[in-house]
């Protein structure tokens, strides 16, 4: 429940205007949150000139006051940050400290998510990588096979991923170390899930950022998520929850290339009107 201090509340009307909802009313002077239609997105906490109004069901520490020193991002260098970042496929050994972990998913959990359902989830995998791995491979290989076995017109152009996949499994199984084409021996990895796609991958985009800004590398693994789709045994094996669907694989360690510049890329396509 969203409530108001009625002994700091001033009656400015700043949360009655800014409640998307319109879940505020004034009563004598005084704002009251019905908690009828509210979507517990917190404008009312964040507008307050008094902080006056506070909620019972999140913790009210997670609430910072602004400071223009802390809370300011200069635009040329984010627009820097999101052109330098780089999918990184080459890792150290180096183990990825969990309070980094949690700085990332930090960054995933305060994303906005529609209607603010707060849907997404997030499944930490360190030791049980290689039991992951091992399935991961075997699947794709298997979807390879299937593939290459019922070519259709419309499935001709993943042919190429079908013969890569049967290969990847093969160069694995040879050497797990040297071949390993999917994980590329990162020694984390997170999973994000949750019940709308757009959500999981709003809060991913996200948590891509903060993992550069921590030093970290990371690329997502769409081979991972198509396993997954294909082959409930991972979905079980990782405790994936009803109705959560696989939206990114964060394949995470500490970088072992250094990359130089941006890259080019295609002109954005954009129709002014
Ligand atoms: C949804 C998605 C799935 C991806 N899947 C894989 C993957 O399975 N394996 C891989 O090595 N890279 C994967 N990538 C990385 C892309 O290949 C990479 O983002 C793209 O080539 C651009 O390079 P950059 O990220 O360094 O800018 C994926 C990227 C995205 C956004």
């Amino acid at each position: 429940m969203i409530k108001v201090d009625s002994g700091k509340c001033i009656g400015c009307m700043q949360c009655v205007k800014d409640c998307f909802p319109n879940d505020i009313q004034m009563i004598n002077g005084k704002a009251k949150v019905n908690n009828i239609t509210c979507i517990k997105c917190g404008h009312c906490i964040a507008v307050c000139p008094k902080g006056a109004v506070s909620t019972d069901e999140y913790n009210m520490k997670d609430v910072k006051d602004y400071n223009k020193e802390e809370f300011t991002v200069d635009a040329d260098n984010l627009l820097n940050l999101i052109k330098f970042r780089r999918s990184v496929r080459q890792f150290t050994n180096k183990e990825v400290e969990e309070e980094k972990i949690t700085k990332i998913i930090e960054s995933g959990r305060f994303t906005q998510t529609g209607i603010n359902l707060q849907d997404v989830s997030y499944i930490v995998v360190r030791e049980g990588l290689d039991e992951l791995k091992s399935l991961t491979f075997q699947t794709l290989s298997n979807v390879g096979k299937n593939l290459l076995d019922n070519l259709t017109p419309e499935t001709m152009p993943f042919k190429k991923y079908g013969q890569m996949w049967i290969k990847m499994y093969e160069e694995y199984k040879k050497n797990p170390i040297e071949n390993d084409k999917l994980f590329f021996n990162a020694p984390a990895v997170i999973i994000v899930t949750a019940n709308s796609p757009l959500n999981g991958a709003l809060a991913s985009s996200n948590m891509e950022l903060m993992t550069n800004a921590l030093g970290l590398g990371t690329f997502f693994s769409g081979f991972f998520v198509k396993a997954a789709e294909e082959n409930k045994k991972i979905m079980d094996l990782l405790g994936v929850k009803d109705g959560k669907k696989i939206v990114t694989c964060m394949v995470i360690g500490y970088p072992n290339v250094k990359y130089l510049r941006t890259v080019p890329r295609k002109k954005a396509d954009i129709c002014w009107t």
